[in-house]
């Protein structure tokens, strides 16, 4: 099991909801199954509009780390995936702090998950 906590602007507080590891669920379902409004539109990494930034938390090393190549992609085009942030997934195993809901298949592994609410916003980094 997986604490996945959502933060954005559509929810009046934080919300943690328990999520099921390892049955190739991504995190735009369990939004959805949770009525978590991330926004999306391809559903397929291509659009860019479920842009979520991923915290991990406790101590454990992530586990979250395998990006597809459309995420990769998508994250790029969209200035959210330098190439040393590309560098240090493949070679350091450190996943980068943006990623698409719709790709990212949910771990055991306690996260928190921000979302603009808006598709296309930026979400600042720097808190
Ligand atoms: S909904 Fe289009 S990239 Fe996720």
């Amino acid at each position: 099991m997986a604490n996945v906590t959502f933060s954005g602007p559509t929810l009046d507080k934080n919300i943690t909801v328990y999520a099921v590891a390892g049955d190739n669920g991504t995190l735009l379902a369990v939004a959805k199954a949770n009525n978590i409004a991330i926004p999306f539109q391809c559903q397929d990494g291509e659009c860019g509009s479920c842009l979520i930034k991923v915290t991990h938390l406790g101590q454990n090393a992530p586990k979250a780390i395998h990006l597809t190549d459309k995420e990769k992609l998508t994250l790029s085009v969209n200035g959210k995936l330098t190439k040393d942030l590309l560098a240090k997934t493949e070679v350091e195993d450190m996943p980068p702090p943006y990623r698409l809901a719709c790709q990212y298949i949910v771990r055991d592994e306690d996260i928190l998950v921000e979302f603009s609410g808006e598709a296309g916003v930026e979400i600042d980094l720097r808190r």
